[in-house]
């Protein structure tokens, strides 16, 4: 009965195991690339822009020099970046040997480093721990029409993850919304039916094999439902409908509007409380320059508001107990009033 707990076991570690694997590629690539622009920054290093013959030596001489190796590699990690200083300091010696020894005859660092020599990554189009060819071949894998899972690390399994339009296993199907233009053994292009087809077999409103929601067959053509038409309007009251290509909205009216056919105060189907139709537009009326005192009381002043008005008491007056009285302030302004002003110049 103790069986199943190893292979239990190998089966919780085996996706950790294969993630490093790709982190371990990425590092590398990252030395790699780093290493790259060393020497591209050390190129221009112990030449002082002339090109007398004794500079042309001493240049040539630093080129392949120790010196310069060093001064590449002790940048090619951040200090802080634990996997990159680890694996530095690793394979040191396979760097050394690649640059005094190889650099020639293997221009490729990336391929002779971290693809042959340490094995971290694979070449192009390839995945997994052995470097096995891509879903749809190593040359154009998933056909060129998709991403290669662990492609290029000793990571994935080499299966396809189809760019947008095209599916199935190699990604040479068509996916849904999508015709053919081109298909054969190897190669496929897939294109965006019209947007009124959820299936086609061209690119216009009349290759529908079927109409998306909110498009209809008429004739030949799938074209666009109107949701706003009078019998079916959706909208609720105070909001408008607005038609769109296989679809619609609804949006507020105008607030001098009660019920609407389209936006602004211009639209509505009647004017709401406080407002009147005027060149075709619903506006406010001002009820305080009517010839009916709107505010009755005479003690109060009346101010417009947009729809209606309010009765508010004069500046120096507040409200208490129904009528305006005059605040308390006005008290204190006149006893500071009754004081004999300050005497500074005196
Ligand atoms: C498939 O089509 C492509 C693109 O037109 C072409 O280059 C290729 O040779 C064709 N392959 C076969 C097997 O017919």
């Amino acid at each position: 009965m103790r069986r199943p707990l190893p292979l239990l076991l190998l089966l919780l570690l085996l996706p950790a195991s294969f993630a490093a694997a790709a982190k371990k590629c990425q590092t590398c690539k990252d030395i790699v690339h780093r290493f790259n622009q060393g020497l591209v920054e050390t190129a221009k290093k112990n030449f002082g822009g002339g090109n007398t013959a004794w500079e042309e030596k001493t240049l040539s001489k630093y080129e392949s020099s120790e010196i310069r190796l060093v001064e590449i590699i002790e940048k090619l990690c951040d200090s802080s970046n634990f996997e990159c200083n680890n694996m530095v300091e690793e394979h040191e010696e396979h760097i050394e040997k690649w640059w005094f020894k190889m650099k020639k005859k293997y221009p490729d660092l990336l391929k002779w480093l971290c693809v042959e020599t340490i094995e971290v990554c694979c070449p192009p189009g390839t995945y997994g721990p052995d470097c096995l060819a891509c879903v749809g071949g190593s040359e154009r894998p998933c056909h060129g029409n998709g991403l290669c899972d662990g492609e290029g690390s000793r990571d994935g399994d080499g299966s396809c993850s189809c760019s947008l339009g095209y599916s199935g296993t190699f990604c040479l199907d068509c996916a849904d919304g999508y015709f053919s233009t081109l298909r054969n053994s190897t190669h496929a292009v897939c294109t965006a039916c019209h947007q009124a087809c959820t299936a086609c077999t061209g690119s216009t409103n009349k290759d529908c094999k079927e109409c998306r929601v909110g498009w209809i067959k008429n004739e030949d053509a799938c074209i666009d439902v109107d949701e706003c038409s009078e019998e079916t309007n959706p909208c609720k009251e105070d909001r408008f409908c607005l038609n769109t290509d296989g679809s619609y909205s609804c949006r507020a009216c105008d607030s001098s509007c009660s019920g609407c056919t389209g936006e602004g105060p211009g639209r509505c189907k009647e004017c709401r409380g406080g407002y009147t139709l005027e060149d075709g537009k619903c506006v406010d009326i001002d009820e305080c320059s009517q010839a009916e005192k709107a505010c009755g009381k005479a003690d109060r002043d009346c101010v417009n508001t947009p729809g209606s008005y309010t009765c508010v008491c004069p500046v120096g007056f507040e409200e208490k107990d129904g009528s305006c009285l005059a605040t308390a302030k006005a008290d204190g302004e006149e006893a500071e009033a009754a004081e004999p002003p300050p005497r500074e110049d005196l």
